[in-house]
């Protein structure tokens, strides 16, 4: 299969698709891989890194129109939407719920659009989300305890201590991929940490990994009203699936905080579980509500593109190859998990929640495309 991958022209997206490895594996299966010239240059993969893994490397007019599955990281800007083609099947991160004229720029081109977010596996887990979440977690603690220095903001505080002096404290409120991550870099920071989470099995299973080095406390508001009186840090790491997340840190809350505590709100891309937070960026990340800076950017992963695009390939690889072994068809009639990717085919919405979200008809994928293996 001719595969391509396009360069991100989001701007502050630095993140590529594929790496010089993932090229090569796509490429000793025989299949012809294009890759847009500069594509890689924002995660240190130069051109050159792709010739030597056996890519071609072209123009965006190219890879847009020869691909016939075109790989990228984010959703089309609309710049790109004149792009959009009948016989072009695309896998990246979309999130067209939220976007109605990108839901109607891929249902009126014909296209195939495939979304990382929604591929979903039996168990209910989003493997292609999970690397972002583990990136969003570790960098959370590391912001936390950058923040708290006072010449930017915070109390003042080393979050390890010293021989002699107390460590700071860490509250990661909900305890799912992004809280465990951030719990495991506190802990190495050295900080005395603790995870509200609200769900027992859960918190049997991080009591399980994690043996006795962090408090694990059921979350109420009644309790988070009095962990945060004592952290340092808190990070916000909940999510209910398929809602805005809950605000279960209020302003009131703020008033009986330490000042110069730093809350790092990463559910902010859900709306955020901190009643003050609001959306900030890499350039501006931080603010300060009565005296609590409060750090919430929106797309932390992509501070960190290196990692994060290694990450991104070792998740996407395995269903591109499926995709790029079988044709659509069939690897989603072999796996249950990519077919709930697919959220457009031949101008129909076959992922239910985004038709809902615009009002638009829904189709099963089934009634387009047969789920039965060769
Ligand atoms: N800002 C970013 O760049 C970024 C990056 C990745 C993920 N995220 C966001 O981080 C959030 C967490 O993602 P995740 O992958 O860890 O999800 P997850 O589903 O793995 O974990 C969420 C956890 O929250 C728990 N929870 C739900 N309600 C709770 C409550 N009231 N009190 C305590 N715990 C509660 C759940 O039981 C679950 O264990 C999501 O909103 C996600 O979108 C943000």
């Amino acid at each position: 299969m001719r595969i391509g991958v396009a360069k991100e022209i989001k701007s502050d997206e630095y993140r590529v698709a594929l790496t010089p490895a993932g090229a090569r594996e796509l490429a000793q299966r025989g299949h012809d891989v294009l890759v847009e010239s500069a594509a890689g240059d924002g995660s240190a993969f130069p051109d050159s890194d792709y010739e030597r893994a056996g890519a071609r490397i072209v123009s965006v007019d190219e890879v847009w129109a020869e691909s016939e599955l075109l790989l990228k990281v984010k959703e089309p800007v609309e710049a790109e939407y004149a792009r959009l083609r009948e016989g072009l099947v695309l896998f990246t991160y979309l999130h067209i719920a939220a976007d109605e004229p990108l839901t109607r720029a891929l249902l009126d081109s014909g296209i195939t659009a495939v979304a990382y977010e929604t591929v979903e596996t039996d168990d209910r887990r989003l493997p292609l989300l999970a690397p972002m979440s583990e990136i969003a977690g570790r960098l959370a603690s590391q912001a936390g305890a950058h923040f708290l220095e006072k010449p930017l903001g915070g109390r003042g505080l080393l979050l390890s201590g010293v021989p002699g002096v107390a460590p700071g404290r860490v509250l990661v409120v909900g305890g799912g991929i992004v809280g465990y991550n951030a719990a495991i870099i506190a802990l190495g920071l050295g900080a005395q940490v603790t995870i509200l989470e609200r769900s027992i099995d859960r918190m049997r299973h991080l009591d399980e990994i994690l043996s006795g080095r962090v408090s694990l406390v059921m979350s109420s508001s009644l309790q988070i009203e009095s962990s945060v009186a004592d952290a340092d840090v808190v990070i916000g790491a909940v999510l209910v699936p398929g809602a805005v997340a809950p605000k279960l840190i209020t302003r009131d809350m703020l008033g009986v905080m330490k000042k110069g505590a730093v809350i790092v709100d990463v559910a902010i891309d859900q709306g955020g579980c901190v009643e003050t937070a609001r959306p900030t960026t890499h350039s501006d990340p931080v603010y300060s509500v009565e005296g609590i800076i409060h750090y919430c950017v929106a797309n932390m992963p992509g501070g960190v593109p290196i990692t994060s695009t290694k990450a991104l390939t070792n998740a996407t690889l395995p269903y591109v190859e499926a995709i790029a072994d079988h044709r659509l068809a069939e690897a989603v009639a072999r796996d249950r998990a990519l077919a709930r990717g697919v959220n457009v085919l031949h101008g129909k919405i076959t992922y239910e929640a985004v038709a809902e979200a615009h009002d638009l008809e829904y189709t099963p994928l089934d009634a387009v495309l047969p789920l039965t293996p060769a």
